[in-house]
């Protein structure tokens, strides 16, 4: 796996699932971490285990919808590690309803967290990604979790698939507009297909009522028989692209878009 030494990264809602694993390699990988999630008492558990295991870590409440949580998550970076390098946009909702079923509510839960909360983070670390990008050979880096439902349409949360896509070309706007100012961040996306974790619980939910079967495990069965590799995915599949992503090992990659999918969108 790709080093982080002397990396310090913020990490939205790392409390579990992706984020949570990203955390814990990133640890392992030598870099410091801030880890941000509005889960308080999850994420104090989980930079317990970091520290347990010997790295560094710190618990910040993050809401990725406020700009006041993102400044006090960028300062505590600072202050405690002297600087950011690494950003990864992680937090994310899913809401599995059809464009007739869902409600204005919950589609503005959908662009506050996916698509705001990527903004924000954005904008808001910027000045410090900036500032250690000037010490770094290869400058610092930005990682946006976005979906293969953001490369390809869903049929179980149309209006998700609109806040990844919006993540999709985000992360490519990003990477032009730091790279017109000489900022030196870099910024690649990653396009996880159908992970273990709560969120992807949720999906074979979904699945189960849009079909009516309300059978979760036969949908499991399904989603896992479509994939080309045979499996589900981990939280570890996809962190250990999170990682790479995040190193210096990625030094020339900027505006990409990273699959981790076991080949469902190759079909
Ligand atoms: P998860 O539901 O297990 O974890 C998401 C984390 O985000 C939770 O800790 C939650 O508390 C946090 N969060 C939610 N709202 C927040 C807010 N306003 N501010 C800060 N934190 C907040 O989900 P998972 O699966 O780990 O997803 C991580 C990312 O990966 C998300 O962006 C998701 O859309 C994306 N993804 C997940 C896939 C999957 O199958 N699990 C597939 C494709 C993309």
């Amino acid at each position: 796996m790709s080093r982080l030494d002397g990396k310090v990264a913020l990490i939205s809602g790392a409390a579990r699932g992706i984020g949570g694993e990203t955390a814990r390699l990133m640890a392992a990988a030598g870099a410091k971490l801030v880890i941000g999630d509005v889960l308080d008492s999850v994420g104090a558990e989980t930079v317990a285990a970091i520290r347990a295991a010997g790295g560094q870590a710190e618990y910040v409440h993050l809401d990725v919808t406020k700009p006041d949580d993102w400044t006090a998550a960028v300062e505590r970076a600072t202050s405690t590690f002297g600087k950011l390098d690494i950003l990864v946009n992680n937090a994310g909702v899913f809401i599995g309803k059809s464009i007739e079923e869902i409600s204005l509510d919950e589609w503005h839960k959908l662009v506050a967290v996916n698509m705001t909360g990527v903004f924000l983070g954005t904008r808001m670390c910027a000045p410090a990604l900036r500032d250690a990008a000037k010490d770094s050979e290869h400058g610092s880096a930005i990682v946006n979790l976005a979906s293969i439902a953001g490369i390809v349409g869903s049929q179980l949360d149309p209006l998700y698939s609109m806040t990844k896509g919006g993540v999709t070309l985000f992360t490519k706007s990003t990477a032009l507009e730091f790279g017109r100012k000489g900022y030196r961040i870099r910024a690649n996306s990653i396009h996880p297909g159908v992970i273990q974790t709560d969120m992807g619980e949720m999906t074979f939910h979904a699945r189960a009522r849009h079909t009516s079967s309300n059978d979760p495990e036969g949908a499991r069965r399904m989603v896992t028989n479509s994939v080309p590799w045979g499996r589900l995915g981990t939280t570890t599949d996809i962190a250990k692209g999170i990682v790479f992503l995040a190193s210096d090992d990625a030094g020339y990659m900027n505006g990409s878009a990273l699959v981790v999918d076991g080949g469902i969108t190759a079909q």
